[in-house]
């Protein structure tokens, strides 16, 4: 017979409402939340404090509300033999979507050209264009990478994706390796950024990233600011190689008020918000995974120590 599971909830915000949700769907265990809770099963965190770690010395899993790790894989306390588990989707993909067709429908349709053209009085009707003309490249293929180049595709955006490991998603050219990522660029008149924060990506869009784009491409970065080299991207604005950047992440959040990203013409920005974890989605899918762990099955979304996402 399986013992009764124990869960520790630890969230920045709304700590009580995760609790109730998880507790609602999983009416057997026993949950608790504060940092000096007695050793647990399982703890449910989002930006923990480190001390959280020093009393749960007998955790069978660690599960992250976020998609991304990399904040929990900086803590030292960390412990390092117990698995991470990521959150998968979570409803986030749907609001990835939306932000990814916001930037797109604005570069089709123009709309930052022509809310230039109004600060000037200026009436400058410019020729439609068809879908298919729109190349949109998206780096990262994972959960929400890979449901975002979908959709665009499936919309009739002509859509490449790059990835770590070679994908196949159908109506959107899969890309992986260098030469893949180099003949990708070459072509991405959108770029699209959805790849996790690790030591193989952090930095990697700086000054020689963004000349292989084709001039005045568009920039959207929703997955974490350290992968962008900000004074880089603020070089290629103001010499036109760049016409525009969405950036709803930053190396420094929040964004310092004195930051020269706040008051650029080019960019528009966004307080971390491009997908949110949906509680009632997140709360089902990691007592989804409780159950199987209990119930001695494997589960998806355990963190890649080595690869660091
Ligand atoms: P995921 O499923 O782990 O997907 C990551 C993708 O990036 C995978 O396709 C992976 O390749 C690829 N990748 C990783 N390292 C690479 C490398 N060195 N070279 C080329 N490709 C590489 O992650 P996800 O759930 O889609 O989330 C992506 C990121 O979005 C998260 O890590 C998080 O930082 C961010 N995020 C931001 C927000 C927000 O509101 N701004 C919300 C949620 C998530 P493989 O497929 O080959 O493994
Ligand atoms: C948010 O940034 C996440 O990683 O889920």
């Amino acid at each position: 017979m399986t013992q009764t599971p124990t869960l520790l909830v630890c969230t920045a915000k709304d700590q009580d409402d995760w609790r109730r949700a998880v507790s609602a769907l999983l009416p057997e265990a026993i949950v608790r939340t504060g940092i000096d809770a007695p050793p647990c099963d399982y703890v449910i965190v989002w930006k923990p404090p480190a001390e959280l770690f020093a009393a749960q010395t007998r955790l069978k899993a660690i599960f992250s509300l976020g998609a991304g790790v990399d904040g929990l894989l900086a803590m030292p306390a960390l412990p390092a033999d117990v698995p991470l588990v990521r959150m998968e989707d979570g409803g986030m993909a749907p609001q990835m979507i939306e932000y990814a067709l916001y930037v797109a429908l604005r570069r089709l349709r123009r709309f930052g050209d022509y809310e230039r053209s109004q600060a000037q009085a200026s009436w400058s009707p410019r020729p439609a264009r068809p879908r298919g003309d729109l190349r949109i490249g998206v780096l990262g293929l994972g959960v929400l990478g890979g449901e975002v180049a979908r959709a665009l595709a499936q919309f009739g955006f002509r859509v490449s994706g790059w990835s770590r490991t070679p994908k196949s998603i159908q109506h959107v050219a899969c890309e992986s390796g260098d030469a893949g990522l180099t003949r990708m660029l070459a072509h991405s008149e959108v770029l699209l950024v959805f790849l996790p924060s690790t030591p193989a990506t952090q930095g990697l869009i700086g000054r020689d990233f963004l000349r292989m784009l084709p001039a005045g491409a568009c920039i959207a970065n929703l997955s974490r600011g350290e992968i962008l080299d900000e004074a880089a991207l603020l070089a290629a604005l103001d010499d036109g190689r760049i016409d525009e950047a969405h950036l709803d992440v930053f190396a420094h959040e929040p964004l310092p008020p004195a930051h020269p990203l706040w008051r650029h013409a080019r960019v528009r920005v966004t307080p971390h918000i491009a997908a949110l974890t949906d509680p009632v989605i997140a709360a089902e899918q990691v007592v989804g995974k409780i159950r199987r762990l209990q119930a001695g099955l494997p589960i998806t979304g355990v963190v890649d120590r080595r690869q660091r996402y």
